[in-house]
């Protein structure tokens, strides 16, 4: 089986290339460095998002392949996800923290997190850096080998690289990425409209 499907989103009215063209690719070039300046624009771009009362309760652990972090980040991962995120050039775990600095909760900052994450993935895809966001991973691992404050959470693993060989990948992997992309229509997510 070879990837056959195009990946672009169909979509019901009309929306930026950028949006309909990015996917989440489980098949990495395990030999391409990620691109340093497109990381850093990504990273640059996540910086930039809105968050309430501007706190930013973000936090990024960049960890590439080769290195003694990403080994460490990599084995947090579920096999599954080992499987095939072993090939990206970084593994960037995404953190949110959950206090302020007065201790008080920040009720918004999860919220804010996966807008910084947003963010940081449609600029990557715009600068030729494919991404896969995953919540597949202990973060319990991280905290731990990282030595992260208790207040500091990680919430996802996000793959960054080059597009790899579909002909390296496993079976289950190529049913995946031959699966057509789909959402449910636009009707059900918007529950008033008047
Ligand atoms: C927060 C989050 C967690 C995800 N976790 C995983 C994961 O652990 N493993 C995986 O293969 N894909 C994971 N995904 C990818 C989703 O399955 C994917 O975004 C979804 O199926 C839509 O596909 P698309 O991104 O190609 O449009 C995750 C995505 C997000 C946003």
């Amino acid at each position: 089986m070879t990837l056959i499907n195009d990946r672009t989103a169909q979509t019901d009215a009309p929306v930026l290339d950028i949006v309909s063209e990015r996917w989440s690719p489980r098949i990495y070039d395990g030999h391409s460095p990620v691109n340093e300046d497109a990381l850093r624009s990504a990273l640059e771009a996540a910086r930039w998002a809105p968050s309430a009362y501007n706190r930013q309760p973000w936090r990024f652990l960049v960890t590439r392949r080769g290195s003694s972090a990403h080994e460490t980040v990599l084995n947090s991962l579920i096999g599954f996800n080992q499987g095939w995120a072993k090939d990206a050039g970084a593994l960037v775990v995404v953190l949110t923290e959950t206090v302020g600095e007065d201790g008080s909760p920040l009720p918004e900052a999860r919220y804010d997190a996966g807008q910084a994450a947003a963010y940081f993935t449609i600029q990557a895809h715009a600068n030729e850096l494919l991404v896969h966001q995953m919540s597949g991973f202990d973060p319990a691992v991280v905290s731990q080998a990282f030595s992260l404050d208790e207040t500091l959470v990680p919430l996802t693993v996000i793959a960054v690289g080059v597009l790899g060989d579909a002909g390296d990948a496993d079976d289950a992997v190529l049913a995946r990425e031959n699966a057509p992309r789909t959402r449910r229509p636009l009707s059900e997510s918007v529950l008033v409209n008047d």
